[in-house]
């Protein structure tokens, strides 16, 4: 059975993006967040073992990988509107961790994925299917979560069409993001086990962590 309604699925196209909380079984995201704990050799009581600054890092851990359920495969399929059995749990988690850090908490500059201009990511057909960020810790305002800028894949999809030579690469077209009136962004807050979905024209951003807790966060892309 398809874990989404029809009306997460028109916010997801509406808005390029989708945040749906609690999709990860409680249980199934404790036992990720403790496991990731160990994977850090870091203990979330005791800041002296935290890692400095974000890390990226891939993981074999069944832990991490049995965040990857069911249902969170089926949402992922369902709004990249795509059969619910053609997205497969990913081969390796990996982990996005943004460490609390000094300073001042600033709204962040936005980018798209896949942009890089050495890997020669297309714009169309789309780079990827669907993007998600599965959330291993709670996170409050201007605790490193992640921002979005609703409606901001119809824009850059507009703006691609309008001069599809130009905009044949993602790298060109992420290059163009400063030029484009995307409005205002929005900071997400989130709870363990929520996923924020994203679409591949979704601008988005990872944001400073001036909270006093780690963020833990596993991204995938179809
Ligand atoms: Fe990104």
């Amino acid at each position: 059975m398809a874990p989404l309604t029809p009306i997460q699925v028109s916010q997801y196209a509406a808005n390029s993006y989708l945040l749906v909380s609690g999709l990860i079984p409680e249980e199934v995201a404790e036992r990720a967040e403790s496991a990731l704990w160990q994977l850090l050799q870091a203990r979330p009581d005791d800041r002296a073992t935290w890692p400095q600054k974000t890390a990226h890092q891939a993981y074999d851990s069944p832990e991490l990988l049995e965040c990857y359920t069911e249902g969170m495969l089926g949402a992922a399929a369902q709004l990249a509107g795509e059969p619910l059995e053609s997205v497969g749990a990913p081969n390796r988690a990996y982990a996005i961790n943004v460490f609390p850090t000094p300073g001042e908490w600033k709204w962040p500059h936005p980018h798209i994925d896949h942009a890089i201009k050495e890997h020669g990511h297309k714009t169309f057909p789309r780079a990827f299917r669907i993007a998600a960020m599965t959330f291993l810790s709670d996170v409050p305002p201007h605790g490193g979560g992640t921002v979005v800028w609703p409606e901001s894949h119809a824009l850059l999809e507009k703006l691609a069409l309008s001069d599809p030579s130009r905009f044949e690469s993602m790298w060109a077209l992420n290059q163009e993001l400063s030029q484009v009136a995307l409005g205002d962004p929005i900071e997400t807050t989130l709870r363990r086990g929520d996923v924020l979905f994203y679409s591949y024209l979704c601008a988005h951003a990872g944001s400073q962590n001036v909270s006093d807790h780690p963020r833990l966060a596993l991204n995938a892309k179809w």
